[in-house]
C-alpha cells in the first residue's frame, strides 16, 4: 500500500472517534489533511461538529471541506483533537513541527481532553530523534538564541547541529505565528524530558516539538500484504 493510502486508513479509524456535537481540535499535514477530507465527507452529510484547526492551511482544507470552524478563543476547550506527528515512540511521546505549526499543534492539543495520533506505521521509532526536532524561535536575535539552543542541546546529552529552516526560495521560513524554525539533527534523544527543559530555559525559544505527555493514543497504520492494518 501506499503512503496515502495508510494515511487515509488511519485517519479513516480516527473518524470514529467523533461524536455529534464535538469540538475537534484539527491536526496539520498530509495525514490530518486526509482526516479533514473525510470529516468533510460526514458533515456534507449531516455531521454537526465544530472544528479549531491548528494552521493556516488547514483552515483553508476545512474551510473548503464545508467544515464550521472557530478559534480557539471562541472555543477555548476541545473534546479531541487528531493530529498527526513526525515520530511516536513506545510511550506515545512525540517530535512534531515537520510541516512547522507546531505551536499552533501544541496550543490546541492541550486545549483538549483527548489528542489521537494518527500516522503512517513508519513513524514509530524506539528513540525520539531520528527526525530532526523543530524548534519554533522569536526572530529577535536568532544567532543569539541558535548558540543557547545549541549549549541547552549539548547539556541535556544530545549531540548534533542546529540549522535555520528556509523556504525553498532560500529565506528563512516564517511560521504561521511569524517565528522561524530551527531543526535541531540529533540523531537520538536519550533523555526528551531533559531536553525539553533545556529548550524551555532559553528565552528565545517559543516552543519545540517535543510533544511529552500530550498524546493520549496512537492510531498507526501498516501495509500488511497489501492491506492497512490499523492498530
Ligand atoms: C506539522 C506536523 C505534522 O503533523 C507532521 O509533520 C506529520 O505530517 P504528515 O502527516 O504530512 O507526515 O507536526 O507541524
Amino acid at each position: 500500500m501506499s503512503g496515502p493510502d495508510l494515511r487515509k486508513a488511519a485517519a479513516a479509524r480516527a473518524l470514529d472517534l467523533v461524536r455529534p456535537g464535538m469540538r475537534l481540535g484539527l491536526g496539520t499535514g498530509s495525514t490530518a489533511n486526509a482526516f479533514v477530507a473525510l470529516l468533510g465527507e460526514r458533515v456534507r452529510a449531516g455531521l454537526d461538529i465544530v472544528g479549531v484547526p491548528t494552521s493556516e492551511a488547514t483552515h483553508a482544507a476545512a474551510a473548503g471541506a464545508g467544515i464550521r470552524l472557530a478559534t480557539l478563543d471562541e472555543v477555548p476547550e476541545l473534546d479531541l483533537t487528531i493530529d498527526g506527528a513526525d515520530e511516536v515512540d513506545g510511550r506515545l511521546r512525540l517530535i512534531k513541527g515537520g510541516g512547522a505549526a507546531l505551536l499552533r499543534e501544541k496550543i490546541v492539543a492541550c486545549a483538549s481532553r483527548r489528542m489521537v495520533v494518527i500516522a503512517d506505521a513508519a513513524k514509530r521509532v524506539e528513540t525520539l530523534g531520528r527526525f530532526p526536532l523543530p524548534i519554533e524561535v522569536n526572530p529577535f536575535g536568532l544567532a543569539a538564541t541558535q548558540l543557547a539552543v545549541e549549549a541547552a542541546v549539548a547539556r541535556s546529552g544530545c549531540a548534533g547541529a542546529v540549522s535555520l529552516r528556509r523556504t525553498q526560495a532560500g529565506d528563512p521560513l516564517r511560521t504561521d505565528g511569524g517565528h522561524h524554525i530551527l531543526d535541531a539533527h540529533l540523531g537520538r534523544i536519550p533523555d526528551p524530558e531533559a531536553l525539553s527543559t533545556a529548550l524551555w530555559a532559553v528565552p528565545g525559544v517559543v516552543e519545540h516539538g517535543l510533544f511529552l505527555g500530550i498524546a493520549d493514543a496512537a492510531i498507526l497504520a501498516a501495509d500488511r500484504d497489501g492491506s492497512a492494518e490499523v492498530t
